[in-house]
């Protein structure tokens, strides 16, 4: 859906037979509001979001120059064309200097003339919508270098982007890059990464990409369903072929014919369902349930799964050869926080996001604050971030920083250091070498209980420890928690 959908037009207009022909001629394309007279135009101006506003010179009430010099004021934003009869080129020339409108027309004007002119004002506000923004933007960059007391984050520099995807670090790159030529081929793509880390955002990437992009992109969670609609949802089904299958239905694989089907959490099907996805992979047919006919469609598939299939290949969970068929591409999507340089660019990213998305003013990161998520191991990825940043900006004044005090809890209690400095820190310290080694040990064991969010059994999975193990460290380092689920208070004791 074009974003012209939802900008609103402002018809001011006396004659109702001409604002009724010329708001059915723009409907198409506008959302469109109509007013007769100056009055009326400022009691809508005042309750709905307008993007345009068409006056016509004959309203009885006020004169459109009048009108608009007061509009520029009140409602800067909104753009101002003026139809009139004169045809007099000073009168005309002072109408645009006095108050600022984008054009005058003479009238009559035709209506598919006027069309155009909408559309090229509402393009021309975009764009300097944007440089506004950018400009904003170089200027808060400027100040991170010469500001030191305002204590700004240094503007991204160097980011990267893939479709929607926005990163930094190399690790990104490499996966990105290679998402890159997966999109190019028509083979199965399989991606892997922990929840939250993009998977599905890369899948469309990867679809958007590819000669398939005018066809559908269609996504079926695998998690959730027992096999027999699963089965129904992905290959369809004739009326009848089950109890509470009242008609026919024609599953994703036929629907998404010519595009790509995305299989999210392909890992959790079961292993009859496995069979069937490898037939489907090797012949590119499905038969409903039910039904006797087989029909052939094309579609790419991109699976996706928060768990590496390999393991469960070797455990015996998932069949080998479905496992060979599906990673044509294999992507995996490193945890966030193995890519800390995202976590910036991100941060930045989302913030504007919002800001824009609330019609907020805010005025950048604490460098205090990007310290604190930097340090943070996020468990829920980049969605935790995003969820994070959303709130913190809709907690922020208007032209604020966002900075420590927004942070949530499990952010707030985090204790940023530099890592290089830990390190010297802690090899410089007193102590003899087992100490020193403790206290190394102390600080892996609180990171990971808070990247597991103080899941005990996950951490000592990790950490290759039993769960009798875990809780002896624990107690020897005396690293606490406030209540149970929350994460520890680094506070890594002395033994
Ligand atoms: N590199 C990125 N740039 C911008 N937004 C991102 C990026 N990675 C993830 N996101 C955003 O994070 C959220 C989670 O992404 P997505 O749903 O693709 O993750 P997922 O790996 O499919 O998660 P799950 O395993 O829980 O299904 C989305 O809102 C997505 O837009
Ligand atoms: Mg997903």
């Amino acid at each position: 859906m074009s974003t012209r959908d939802e900008e609103t037009l402002l018809i001011v207009e006396a004659d109702p037979t001409i604002r009724r022909s010329l708001a059915n001629y723009l409907k198409t394309d506008y959302r469109v509001l109509g007013a007769k007279t100056g009055a009326e135009a400022w009691a809508t101006l005042a309750k709905e979001k307008v993007d345009l506003i068409l006056f016509d010179d004959g309203v009885a009430d006020v004169k459109g120059v009048e009108f608009f010099r007061e509009a520029r004021v009140r409602y800067p934003d909104v753009v101002r064309i003026l139809l009139t009869e004169s045809r007099e080129y000073s009168a005309v020339m002072n109408i645009i200097k006095e108050a600022a409108v984008y054009q005058v027309i003479p009238t009559p004007c035709p209506p598919w003339h006027l069309r155009l002119l909408i559309d090229r004002a509402l393009e021309s506000r975009e764009l300097s919508r944007r440089h506004r923004m950018l400009s904003r933007d170089l200027k808060l960059s400027d100040g991170a270098f010469h500001n030191h007391k305002a204590h700004l984050t240094k503007l991204i520099r160097e980011s990267y982007e893939f479709d929607k995807l926005v990163f930094a670090s190399d690790a990104m790159l490499e996966v990105c890059n290679l998402a890159r030529k997966a999109a190019t081929t028509d083979l199965p793509v399989l991606i892997e990464g922990e929840t939250g880390t993009g998977k599905e955002l890369l899948a469309r990437a990867v679809h958007g990409f590819s000669e398939r992009k005018a066809f559908p992109f269609l996504a079926q969670n695998c998690g959730a369903l027992p096999d027999e609609l699963l089965q129904s949802e992905l290959f369809g089904h004739k009326r009848g072929a089950f109890t509470g299958a009242v008609s026919d239905r024609l599953g994703l694989f036929v629907a998404a014919d010519g595009g790509t089907v995305f299989l999210d959490e392909v890992s959790e099907v079961s292993p009859s369902f496995q069979v069937s996805l490898l037939r489907f992979l090797q012949e590119g047919e499905v038969k409903p349930l039910g039904s006797e006919k087989t029909r052939h469609t094309s579609v790419r598939i991109i699976a996706a799964s928060n768990r590496p299939i390999k393991e469960l290949v070797a455990a015996g969970a998932f069949r080998k050869d479905l496992y060979y068929r599906l990673r044509g591409f294999e992507l995996t999507i490193p945890p966030l926080r193995n890519r800390v340089e995202d976590i910036a660019v991100l941060a930045e990213h989302f913030t504007r996001k919002y800001a824009e998305f609330s019609n907020r003013r805010i005025a950048g990161i604490t460098v205090q604050m990007m310290r604190q998520l930097q340090a943070y191991p996020f468990p829920g990825n980049v969605r935790e971030l995003e969820t994070e940043i959303r709130r913190m900006v809709s907690l922020a004044s208007q032209g604020e920083f966002l900075s420590t005090e927004h942070l949530s809890d499990d952010l707030a209690k985090v204790v940023p250091q530099d890592l290089r400095q830990k390190e010297m820190n802690l090899i410089h310290s007193s102590g003899t070498l087992k100490q020193k080694v403790e206290r190394l040990e102390a600080q892996v064991v609180t990171q990971t209980l808070l990247r597991f969010r103080w899941n005990q059994s996950k951490v000592a999975k990790e950490l290759g420890l039993s769960r009798v193990g875990l809780a002896n460290k624990i107690r020897r380092y005396k690293l606490a928690t406030t209540s149970a689920g929350d994460p520890p208070h680094a506070q890594p004791g002395r033994s």
